[in-house]
């Protein structure tokens, strides 16, 4: 079995933040198990917030806008993955408008928690590891308080957390207002890296892969090898 883990980028730009993710993914792939990866960016999407139209209560399984969101939230239902990483560039000390609504919109994945006998049962993201990420344009403009929404998120939907050190892959800019000026920012990039780590480790061992695999524990020394050398 290989473990698919899934790399979210929310800026509307091919730039710093996805700089990040890919750090982070490709640091998931050195983990001693096989990872598959994809990559997903928001840039050119259109994702409308949530209205509360209460369509999707009546009976349908996901919400009925027409937009993007359907198409990228696919990447975490068809199947669930065993990793996922979102990250955001900081907009205003928090997640941007497009990753808020995008959140928003999942509510329609939860309805079978609340109404009862609802014909689509929510995901069950119990065993899917996931992290998060995010770069501002200061030291101190807010990526840890937009790293804390993404975390909010996914603890809601029931996912199991992790992060880095402290609470995921937190970056920034060094003040250089360019595309690519985080790769400039050697704890940033580390930071990523080992969230990125710290999802493949933790995706192993909430899979199944690891009840059947021979080799346990080479793979788990692995890992903590990996762990060494990253901190
Ligand atoms: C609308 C807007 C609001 C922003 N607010 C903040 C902020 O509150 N704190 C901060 O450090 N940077 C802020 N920034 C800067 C971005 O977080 C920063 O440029 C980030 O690297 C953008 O990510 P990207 O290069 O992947 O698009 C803001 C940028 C925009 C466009």
């Amino acid at each position: 079995m290989t473990l698919r883990l899934v790399g979210i980028s929310s800026s509307p730009r091919h730039a710093n933040t996805e700089h990040l993710v890919q750090e982070a993914l490709s640091a998931a792939q050195q983990s001693p198990v096989p990872v598959d990866v994809d990559y997903i960016s928001f840039s050119g999407k259109r994702i409308e917030p949530c209205t509360d139209c209460q369509v999707c209560a009546s009976r349908k399984r996901t919400c009925i806008k027409q937009d993007d969101w359907e198409d990228l939230v696919s990447a975490l239902l068809d199947p669930v993955p065993n990793g996922v990483l979102i990250a955001s560039p900081v907009y205003f000390f928090d997640v941007n408008a497009q990753l808020r609504a995008f959140f928003e919109r999942c509510t329609s994945l939860l309805k079978g928690w609340w109404i009862p006998d609802f014909p689509f049962p929510p995901p069950d993201f119990t065993r899917t590891a996931a992290a998060a990420i995010s770069i501002g344009f200061h030291r101190h403009g807010g990526a840890e308080h937009a790293m804390s929404t993404i975390l909010n998120w996914f603890l809601t939907m029931g996912f199991a957390c992790t992060g880095s050190d402290y609470i995921g892959g937190g970056a920034w800019q060094l003040e250089q207002n360019t595309l690519d000026a985080v790769k400039a920012d050697e704890l940033g990039l580390r930071n990523a890296r080992v969230t990125g780590r710290n999802v493949a480790y933790l995706a192993y061992l909430l899979s199944s892969h690891r009840e059947t695999n021979p080799s346990e524990e080479e793979a788990m020394k692995e890992f903590r090898c990996l762990e060494q050398a990253m901190t």
